[in-house]
């Protein structure tokens, strides 16, 4: 069986992809912290802004193909620390994708929608990247750094992830407007800052399809639907019956980093692959709104 070693398996997207792929690989997940990672995943400890840690992690467990979420992924953050952006979106698949040269593995890694400046949107694969924000900029180094290794790597760029978190786990979009619409509590969500945002489920079906793949490409891996933040919010209050008078538009937000008006990206090229399509929003709610909250 082949080895997999998923970087970030304690966030989002890297807890659900360790539940996944357990009948095709022998699953390894590594985080800077481990405690999230059941034991029959071989928690390890990571920090893929050094070279070294790096290193030594891969060259014990010799993976065969590495899934790669982790990234600093507070937009607002990395513009108050771009260093520490730099050293962990730009240089840390840097040191990942050396390392894999040097074993010989595969790399999936995971970038977004806002290597775009959002001036166009509906972008293809094709589209020049232009960042607005650190974020962007360091995360499209990141990408950059990647390819020049000249490893076998698809990188798969989402937008605005969604679903069920763990308990323990930090809220998306979805799930803090879920949660505070469960509390009856009003929300002011900003009209524009359209994306295609993206069930985390789907683009975890979408990985394991992929994952015996050995040549390297760049797919738009997201969900089908340009929508703006308000209008998702309404189809949520919408599919689970939540009080619309809760919600408010508004057409300014205070936020320290740049987000471009229209990320959204254009997925004609992953629909060439088999039969995958990623669900629209409405379909995504009803799947989730059928699924039990906590379930992984
Ligand atoms: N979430 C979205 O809406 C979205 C949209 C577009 C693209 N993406 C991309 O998708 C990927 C996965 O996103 P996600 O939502 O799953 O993110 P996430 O929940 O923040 O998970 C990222 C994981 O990486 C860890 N990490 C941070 N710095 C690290 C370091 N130096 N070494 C090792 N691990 C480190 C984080 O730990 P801490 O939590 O302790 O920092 C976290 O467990 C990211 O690459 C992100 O850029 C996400």
């Amino acid at each position: 069986m082949e080895k997999l070693l998923i970087i970030g398996a304690n966030g989002f997207l890297g807890r659900k992809l360790l539940y996944r792929f357990h009948d095709k690989f022998d699953v390894y997940g590594a985080d800077l912290i481990t405690t999230g990672i059941p034991e029959v995943y071989h928690p390890s400890y990571i920090d893929i802004s050094k070279k070294n840690v790096v290193n030594d992690l891969i060259n014990i467990i010799k993976p065969n193909l590495t899934i790669l979420t982790a990234a600093m992924t507070n937009v607002d953050a990395c513009e108050d620390f771009s260093e520490k952006a730099k050293k962990i979106n730009s240089d840390g698949p840097l040191f990942v994708a050396q390392a894999l040269k040097d074993i010989g593995g595969r790399l999936i890694h995971i970038s977004t929608d806002f290597i775009f400046d959002g001036e166009q949107g509906d972008y293809t694969e094709k589209d020049i990247p232009k960042p607005i924000s650190v974020y962007g900029k360091t995360k499209l180094e990141g990408e950059n750094n990647i390819l020049k290794q000249k490893i076998p790597v698809v990188i798969c760029r989402t937008s605005v992830l969604f679903g069920w978190p763990e308990a323990d786990q930090r809220h998306n979009f979805f799930s803090w407007a879920y949660e505070n619409l469960s509390k009856k509590k009003e929300l002011k969500i900003i009209s524009g800052q359209i994306t295609t945002p993206t069930l985390v489920n789907d683009l975890v079906e979408f990985l394991y399809q992929i994952s015996g793949f050995t040549r390297s490409e760049i797919y738009h891996t997201c969900g089908t639907e340009a929508i703006s933040r308000y209008n998702f919010i309404l189809k949520l209050i919408r599919t689970f019956n939540f009080d619309q008078n809760l919600l408010k538009e508004i057409d300014f937000l205070p936020q320290k980093a740049k987000r471009p008006n229209n990320s959204s990206l254009n997925t004609a090229k992953i629909q060439q692959i088999g039969n995958w399509k990623f669900k629209n929003i409405n379909k995504s709610f009803q799947y989730l709104k059928s699924q039990n909250k906590n379930s992984k």
